[in-house]
């Protein structure tokens, strides 16, 4: 149990307002759990955002930290160190891919896949250059990954927008061939566009889209930020739905709490010279050293199976909300599930479970997002259903009442 802490003066204005956040100061994670400086404990769906694979503060990782942390912290990265090698070599052999670059962020990584296709294009392609990707897809927060988002709006907030991302419709092959031209080297999506709310590619469209760059000599890229280190139930999102691409970006899980992402291209795209890439802290052993404790626990075989078995669970238990509270459709996989509200309902019933000790995301303010641990037990789950449903009945009777 955590004993209410009695808080330093605090000025939440000496933070800059980028997102609207909840009153409350969180102080401590444990597993599925947070708490707050008061002492209120609440069932965490949200997990760093999809980051905490294995639930706050995990012993592998405080382990990890602990004892890279008095070994080398940051050699620099224009020298080789332990454990960079060996999460490049481990994912390499579990992804099938051949070369790995590491970063911080997820916007980072995706920078750099957007980087790789550009100089292959020039290398290979007669310097086309332009990628193809999707509306309300999402890739990150800097000025090439926000252009490359499809949220709208976005390419123009920063203004110069830049260059080189047509947008395409999800699960539409005639869009994305009506955007190939000369200048086309690259399409680039998330196989479940997660921010816009748990939307998953079919089979058949990344089927159709992997074809459909082998005959026209384009690369295919996947960001699994979001939907990769066992997020879905599998490994990589690419293993659950049977396609490969030829670059593949991971980032949140693969830390499992801790800040580091990867670029991981097939040879034939490995393009980078001497120069292309870098970043200070790109591929730092302290954050590899994490990593490679996460990735040994998450690559289990057994372990994936488990994380199929509770998204069954929660699947099941949303679908039965959803039945009984006459919502809409259930979308996601393994543990990445999103429910349809039917109306805008998502930003208050966030604020409805949160006083019930639970927390959930708004992806869209018709629909709710969870992301739970991924070593959930049934109990944790049960539990936050139980949360959900109680949050939903109250919801019914207030929207009755009015
Ligand atoms: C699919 C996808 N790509 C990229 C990102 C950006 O990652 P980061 O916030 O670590 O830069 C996110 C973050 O939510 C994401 O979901």
């Amino acid at each position: 149990m955590t004993c209410p802490q009695p808080l330093p003066s605090l000025n939440v204005h000496t933070l800059m307002p980028v997102t609207e956040r909840p009153e409350q100061v969180f102080v401590r994670g444990e597993g599925a759990w947070l708490w707050d400086a008061a002492g209120q404990r609440y069932l965490d769906w949200l997990q760093g955002w999809a980051v905490n694979a294995l639930g706050h503060c995990p012993p592998v990782i405080s382990q990890a930290l602990q004892a890279q942390s008095s070994l080398l912290l940051t050699p620099s990265p224009a020298l080789y160190n332990l454990p960079a090698l060996q999460l490049a070599q481990a994912l390499c052999g579990l992804s099938g891919m051949d070369q790995v670059f590491f970063g911080s962020t997820g916007a980072e990584a995706n920078e750099g896949a957007i980087k790789l296709a550009r100089k292959w294009g020039r290398l290979h392609r007669a310097g086309a250059h332009e990628i193809i990707t999707f509306e309300n897809g999402f890739h990150g927060r800097n000025l090439a990954t926000m252009a490359a988002s499809g949220k709208p709006g976005w390419d123009e907030m920063f203004a110069p927008r830049m260059e080189g991302f047509a947008k395409a419709r999800l699960n539409d092959l005639d869009s994305v061939k009506a955007r190939l031209s000369q200048r086309t080297v690259a399409i680039m999506l998330e196989p479940v566009q997660g921010e816009a709310g748990v939307r998953p590619a079919s089979p058949a469209f990344l089927q159709a889209l992997r074809a459909l760059c082998d005959e026209q000599g384009l690369l295919l890229i996947f960001d699994e930020v979001q939907t990769g280190c066992g997020r879905l139930g599998e490994l990589f999102g690419f293993h659950h739905f049977g396609v490969r691409p030829d670059i593949l970006t991971l980032g949140k899980g693969l830390g499992g709490g801790v800040p580091i992402s990867a670029v991981l291209a097939q040879a034939h795209c490995s393009v980078f010279e001497h120069g292309d890439q870098g970043g200070t802290y790109a591929g730092n052993p302290l954050m590899c050293a994490v990593a490679l404790g996460v990735l040994a626990e998450i690559s289990q075989p057994a372990f994936l199976a488990q994380v199929r078995r509770i998204g069954l669970q929660l699947q099941r238990g949303l679908q039965a909300l959803s039945e009984e509270h006459g919502l809409g459709e259930v979308r996601g996989a393994g543990l990445l599930w999103a429910l349809e509200l039917g109306q805008d309902h998502a930003p208050a019933l966030v604020r409805a479970c949160r006083a019930r000790g639970l927390l959930v995301n708004a992806a869209r303010p018709h629909c709710l997002r969870f992301m739970p641990r991924l070593n959930s037990t049934a109990e944790e789950i049960e539990h936050g259903l139980a949360v959900l449903g109680a949050a939903l009945a109250a919801q019914h009777h207030t929207s009755m009442a009015a």
